[in-house]
This record gives structure tokens, sequence and C-alpha cells, in this order.
């Protein structure tokens, strides 16, 4: 019953295209319309109906806790998680001078832990939801939020020292992922440093191929709401981002950069290339 009612509510919010949740017009509209305190109150309580972005029910409320106190309680995690990212993962890649582009920024939580230390960043996301959660929870003077499908009006092409994203890749099929990489390439300066969170294969973590066989209606359902998510092996990441232009300078486990052993980060690398 209560899956029923979360697809429900993911359909609702669902924008068109793959993955897009929040996307639907209403919800930028809806936000739009809210002035103070609750605008911060609903766009957490929006996020946490959607399976993308961690605030997803699954980490329980304390004794009395009120729904918004448990909601605001997980922002300030979610908010540390980020800093950590920035700090282990993605620093020795970024630098102050740097305009940089967070590609599936979501939320924007990653976006808000690197602005302190790069010039300007260009925060991508197809879902128009995420991005206007975005805007009002992680909003920062040197973020601007932007439509993944307008970015070529926005972003110019060749103008952008360094790419990152972070647990987005897993999320694309193929076809999606080699159309980022196209993106990427042309946005990125000559040199310029690509740095991808991704995810290998594991007993959970299937390949697209491995999903597609899957001819039950619940491996269907989750092609249509786009809730797979891929594993690649690090041959087939260097394949595509040859094939691509890049140049893979080093892959890292992010069990070594965040110096603990965890059943989930073990099959988690950071790749970091280059624009050839
Ligand atoms: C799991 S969330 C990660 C958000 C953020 N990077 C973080 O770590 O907090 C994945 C995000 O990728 C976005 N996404 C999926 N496909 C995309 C695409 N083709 N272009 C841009 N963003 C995309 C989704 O809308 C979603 O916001």
């Amino acid at each position: 019953m209560s899956r029923t009612f979360d697809l429900l509510k993911w359909t609702l919010a669902l924008g068109s295209g793959d993955q897009n949740f929040l996307g639907a017009k209403w919800v930028p509209g809806f936000l739009g319309r809210l002035k103070g305190d609750s605008q911060k109150k609903w766009a957490l309580r929006l996020l946490s109906m959607s399976p993308h972005y961690f605030i997803d029910g699954t980490s329980s409320k304390l004794g009395d806790e009120t729904t918004d106190e448990f909601l605001n309680r997980v922002f300030d995690v979610i908010a540390g998680t980020r800093d950590e990212i920035y700090e282990k993962a993605l620093s020795p890649y970024l630098g102050e001078n740097d305009i940089v582009i967070d590609y599936g920024c979501g939320p924007g939580f990653v976006a808000a832990a690197v602005s302190p230390y790069v010039k300007r960043i260009f925060a991508l996301d197809i879902s128009d939801g995420a991005l206007a959660c975005g805007k009002i929870l992680n909003g920062r003077e040197n973020v601007g939020f932007v439509n993944a499908r307008e970015a070529t009006d926005v972003i110019p092409a060749g103008g952008i020292d360094a790419i990152y994203s972070y647990a987005v890749v897993q999320h694309m099929t193929d076809e999606v992922f080699r159309e980022m990489l196209d993106n990427c390439r042309t946005f990125l300066v000559e040199g310029g440093k690509l740095i991808l969170h991704v995810q290998l294969p594991d007993e959970v973590w299937k390949t697209e191929s491995e999903w597609r066989s899957d001819a039950t209606a619940k491996g269907k359902l989750k092609f249509k709401y786009g809730l797979h998510c891929f594993g690649r092996t690090a041959e087939t990441f260097q394949e595509m981002l040859s094939e691509k232009g890049f140049d893979i300078i080093e892959i890292k486990e992010m069990e070594s950069l965040f110096g603990r052993s965890d059943k989930e980060l073990s099959s988690q690398r950071l790749i970091a290339a280059t624009k050839r």
C-alpha cells in the first residue's frame, strides 16, 4: 500500500523524459508562490516525496520530532555529507579561479559545499523542481541553477575549467551518459577536468543490459520510472570516455578517499579525466 502511495506521489511530480523526479511544472510554480520560511519547509517536504534525493523516509524520526523538524535535521546531515565529498573527493581537482559545472546537481547540496572554493558554478539538472528546491535551500551568490536542456544557451562553449558529477552517472543509460560526455566536451576548455563519481557492477548495481533483460512487471516499472541504477566496469568507462575524447588520469576507490570500509562505498569509484 505504501509502495503504491509512493508511486502515485512520484508520478504526480514527474516531469517529461527519464529520471525527471520533481520535474513537473507545478513544482517550481507552487514553490514560487510561497514566501519566507514556508519556501524552505515545502522544498524539504517536496524533496522527501522523491526517491532521488535521500530524504526518503528510510531514516527515522526521533521520539516526538515533527516531520518538519525531522526534515530539517536530515537537511543538515545531507549538507554534512556533501561537505565531506568536497573535502575528500573533489577538492584536489578544483581551484579558486575555476569556473565549474555541477552536472546533475539535484537540490544543490554539493554545489553549496563547493561554492566557497571556486569562482563560479553552473549547477545543471534536468529537473525544474530540483532546481527550484536548490535555489531555495542551497542558493549561493556564485551558483547559477540551470536546466540542463538549456545549458548551451547559458554556458559558453570551451569556457569551463572543470566539471564534476556526483551520484548521477549511475542513473543514466549508456545513451544519456554519452550525451552527457558530448556536452562536457563542448563546455570544457582544452585540458579541462572531468570528475565523475561512478558505480561498478555488483549484486545490487546490475549493468544496463542485465536490467533490460528483466521482463518482470517490476523490472518494466523500474524502467518506466527511471528507478534503475547501472553499474559499469572500469574498462567500460575507459572505452566510453576515450571514445568521447577524454583521457583518464586516475580512478580512485571511494573507500580509500573516505578512509572507511562500507558496503555501499566498496564498489564506488571516482574517475578523474581530462579533455584531450
Ligand atoms: C541522485 S541525484 C544526485 C544529486 C546531487 N548530485 C547530489 O549528489 O546531491 C541525481 C540527479 O541527476 C539528475 N539527472 C539525471 N539525468 C540527468 C541528465 N541527463 N542531465 C542532468 N541531470 C540529470 C537528476 O534529476 C537528479 O537530480
